[in-house]
């Protein structure tokens, strides 16, 4: 039986691991974490994520061939491979500050492989990471021993939060990239015998190392870029009379274009789409490649604008003021199904709502404990955190939809604008509502990238 080990219990290791060891019964699995409270989490079976089907998924594993544990150091010598999932965040000081990715967590679980190893292995980058940190990666594993050795190769996620254990269970594909050598060419056999228990073999797409690392970061660029692409669109559809839902499906209905990841909204959030394409846009700088450098910049700027554009508007709607108005916010996610509330713009938006000075009434149904962290310490004293949409909605004078929630289409909007003061707004961040019905209600209705529907 060989010994897998995940070095990082969060949103990518968990759900990964258990995966495996669900699929692999003839692997044990162990995923070890500096965070105890994340860990215990785990042990107890009630995973410190919230993701659709992982409980049900550890459930069946847990205890038999996948384990959670502190000691990272056992775990390194008792693994034949070894799997780096910590985070990789966004660098906040000295050189890159803002857009490089800090490595530091990184590097520090390079320095503990090398400490505790007693046999070879191979070690599997998960987290993402910029170009070539393979390289890094191999030099501080092999730079004050010679009777260990290690085969770095790479192996990025492509899981998507809210949907991460069907992603897992049926992936797109699964890359691996490895060097051009016979121990690189063995290492990426072994993690392909691996994915083999359950992903065909057509979607197991090997290639070299840096193809494998850059890969990762061109395919969420590719996705933010379509995002901003259509939310640019929104932009003009809203200054023309189109109506975006109507564009975005005759653009995907174009098979080389495709219909997914063309729906218009706030604004991207998510703790990866920001972070990696600056990333890719710090790499390029580091070449001297400007231009390319300056062309992605913009899916985040295209962003900035639209969380910004979408506040702007609210401002205007509302006379010119948001001074002392209650204003409920519906939905803190980045996205429905998960509590995480990284990047979310609910973020920016909530603060600039608050510089506004207005009062907000927040709603989330599994965020609001992430969303308080969030907020804290920006005039919370104006913010209130409900439990229940319509206790939020209760006395406001406008309504921001910025999470779509299937719940929120099920309200009863008859019985919120009766609480609502008047004229009460909605302004659809999201565009999930039924927009003729809630005017007929009574709602001024102003979704993104659509004509409004004012009765001023
Ligand atoms: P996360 O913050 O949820 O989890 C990372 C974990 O690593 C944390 O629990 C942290 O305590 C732990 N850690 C940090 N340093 C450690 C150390 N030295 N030893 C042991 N544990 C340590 O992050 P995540 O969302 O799982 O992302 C991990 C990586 O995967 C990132 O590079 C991210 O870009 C990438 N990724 C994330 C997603 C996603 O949906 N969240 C999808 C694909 C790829
Ligand atoms: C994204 C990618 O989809 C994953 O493939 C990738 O592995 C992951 O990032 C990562 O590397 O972290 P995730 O951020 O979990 O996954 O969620 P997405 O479904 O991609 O949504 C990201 C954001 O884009 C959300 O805020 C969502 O509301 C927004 N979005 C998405 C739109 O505004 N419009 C769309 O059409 C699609």
């Amino acid at each position: 039986m060989k010994n897998i080990l995940c070095i990082g219990a969060g949103h990518v290791g968990g759900p990964t691991m258990a995966m495996i060891a669900s699929k692999c019964p003839d692997y044990t699995v162990q995923v070890v974490d500096i965070n105890e409270e994340r860990i215990r989490a785990w042990q107890k079976g009630k995973p410190p994520i919230f993701e659709t089907g992982l409980e049900e998924l550890i459930a069946g594993t847990r205890g038999r061939n996948l384990f959670f544990s502190t000691d990272i150091a056992s775990g390194i010598r008792e693994a034949d491979i070894i799997f780096v999932s910590v985070n990789t965040p966004t660098k906040t000081a000295g050189v890159g500050a803002g857009r490089a990715a800090d490595l530091h967590f990184y590097e520090e679980t390079a320095r503990q492989i090398r400490e505790h190893s007693v046999s070879d292995k191979i070690v599997v980058e998960k987290s993402t990471i910029p170009v070539r940190t393979a390289e890094a990666m191999t030099r501080i594993l092999h730079s004050d021993r010679n009777d260990v050795r290690f085969e770095v190769i790479s192996n990025p996620e492509f899981l998507a939060e809210g949907t991460a254990v069907r992603d897992l269970e049926t992936p797109d594909r699964v890359l691996i990239g490895g060097n051009d050598t016979s121990t690189g060419h063995r290492a990426v056999q072994e993690l392909v015998e691996i994915y083999a228990h359950w992903v065909p073999r057509d979607r197991i797409v090997t290639t070299n190392v840096w193809s494998s690392e850059l890969s990762k970061l061109a395919a969420n660029a590719f996705l933010a870029q379509r995002v901003s692409s259509i939310n640019a669109i929104s932009a003009i559809a809203e200054a023309t009379g189109a109506d975006i839902d109507e564009v975005s499906g005759v653009v995907g209905m174009d098979n080389r274009i495709g219909s997914r990841f063309l729906k218009a909204g706030v604004g991207y959030g998510g703790s990866c789409f920001r972070k990696d394409i600056l990333n890719l846009c710090y790499l390029a700088e580091s070449h001297g490649l400007m231009e390319v450098a300056s062309y992605w910049q913009q899916v985040v700027d295209m962003n900035d604008y639209q969380e910004h554009r979408f506040v702007s508007r609210m401002v205007r709607t509302m006379f010119n003021s948001l001074t002392g108005k209650r204003i409920a916010v519906l939905g803190f996610a980045f996205k429905p199904d998960t509590s995480d509330t990284r990047e979310s713009p609910a973020i920016p938006v909530c603060l600039q709502l608050l510089e506004e000075g207005a009062r907000l009434a927040i709603h989330d149904p599994k965020a609001l404990e992430n969303a308080r962290r969030d907020l804290a310490g920006t005039g919370e004293e104006r913010v209130a955190f409900c439990n229940d949409p319509y206790e939020a909605a209760c006395g406001a004078h406008a309504i921001a939809l910025l999470t779509e929630w299937k719940e929120y289409s099920q309200l009863d909007f008859e019985r919120i604008y009766r609480s609502m003061e008047r004229p009460a707004f909605i302004f659809d961040g999201r565009n999930c509502l039924d927009h003729t019905l809630l005017y007929e209600i009574g709602f001024n209705v102003l979704p993104i990238g659509k004509p409004e529907r004012t009765r001023l």
